[in-house]
Order: C-alpha cells, then sequence, then structure tokens
C-alpha cells in the first residue's frame, strides 16, 4: 500500500511540498505517489492506505477543483488517514502559520464536509519574475502593505523544509497509529 498526495498548484511551489513529503516518507519506508489534482482523472483507491492533499492560495482562494475534488471523493478522504496542508505568502509571519491562525485554512476546515486527521500550513514562495504584468504589480502593493520583500528581481522560497519534514513525520506515524488502532 501506497501513500497518495494531491496537489493543486499555480506556480509550483505546493508540488515542490508534496515531492519533499514524499521523499521524507521514502527515507522511513513509506511509499508515495505526488498526483497533480486538477489532472487525474480517476484514482484507484484501492491502492492506497492514507492520503494528502495540498493546495496554494491566489487572491484569497484555494483553486475551485480543491472543492470539486474533496466533494467527488469525500467517502475515500474520510475512509482513509488524511492531512491536509495549505501553501500562501501570509503564512511567512508565524503568527499565522498554523490552521487556527491561518485565515485561508480556518476557513478551508470549517467548511469542507473532509476532515483531514492532520494539517498544516506552509509558507510559499515569492517569484517576481515569473509573473505576469498584473500580478508581479498586485504581489508587491500587497507586499508593499505587509512589510515583505518588493524587489521585483527576487526570488524569495519562505517555506520551512524543517516543517515540512516534521508534517512528513506526522504523516508516516498517523498511519502506523491507525493500523495498530485496527489490529
Ligand atoms: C497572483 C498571486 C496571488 C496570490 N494571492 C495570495 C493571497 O491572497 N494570499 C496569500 O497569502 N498568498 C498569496 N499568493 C502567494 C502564493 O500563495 C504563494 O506564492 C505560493 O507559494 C503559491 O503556491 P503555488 O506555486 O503552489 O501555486 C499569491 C501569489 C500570486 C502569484
Amino acid at each position: 500500500m501506497k501513500t497518495l498526495i494531491l496537489f493543486s498548484t499555480r506556480d509550483g511551489q505546493t508540488r515542490e511540498i508534496a515531492s519533499s513529503i514524499a521523499s521524507e516518507l521514502s527515507e522511513l519506508g513509506v511509499y508515495a505517489d505526488v498526483v497533480n489534482l486538477n489532472r487525474t482523472e480517476s484514482i484507484a483507491w484501492e491502492e492506497y492506505d492514507r492520503v494528502v492533499i495540498g493546495a496554494s492560495i491566489r487572491y484569497g482562494h484555494f483553486h475551485p477543483a480543491v472543492d470539486r475534488f474533496v466533494k467527488k471523493h469525500l467517502q475515500h478522504l474520510n475512509a482513509l488517514p488524511s492531512a491536509f496542508y495549505a501553501v500562501n505568502l501570509v503564512a511567512r509571519k508565524p503568527e499565522k502559520s498554523s490552521p487556527q491562525t491561518n485565515s485561508y485554512t480556518r476557513k478551508f476546515l470549517l467548511n469542507s464536509p473532509w476532515q483531514p486527521d492532520r494539517c498544516a500550513v506552509f509558507a510559499g514562495a515569492l517569484r517576481y519574475p515569473r509573473y505576469s504584468w498584473y500580478d508581479r504589480i498586485m504581489i508587491r502593493l500587497i507586499m508593499k502593505m505587509t512589510g515583505g520583500e518588493t524587489d521585483a528581481r527576487k526570488e524569495v522560497v519562505y517555506t520551512d523544509w524543517s516543517r515540512v519534514s516534521e508534517f512528513a513525520r506526522e504523516i508516516a506515524q498517523l498511519t502506523s497509529k491507525s493500523v495498530s488502532k485496527q489490529a
């Protein structure tokens, strides 16, 4: 059996985090498939014994495909040990980096019919040179208002990879706990 790690990304950071979780899990002897949630038609759920979903924020919202996916696969998501992680730039501030204090994540958990067993919030990446003209102006304005990086030539990765590793270890533990519960 394997872990299914689904991600919803716009610029790639959520996929990088998914890959990092997968490599950490593999070091722990837990094998994982990393799959783009937006590009999956059908899932062989019988191959998986736990599931993780990661999604990023753009202009205040997760991609609508995340909600659609959760609704469509709710039975499987609720039947398996599961985890969710959110990626956004507000989370670069420690006081906004927990599921309770990160407003996007809190709102998601409040409204979601799926209740993951573990949840984390990670700061994402700021990559000005890769954004469209409009997005660059908008993000720079937000950064200015919130005391962040405003040099539009820069790419800054705020993700704390040690917290990602810690989350992967929690996922591995969650599995062994539920296995021992069933035994
Ligand atoms: C156009 C745009 C809008 C964004 N809007 C928000 C936002 O409303 N709140 C926030 O905290 N981060 C926001 N971000 C930051 C992203 O969540 C962050 O860059 C994250 O790493 C993106 O992950 P992804 O590459 O997996 O899509 C925005 C980024 C872009 C490019």
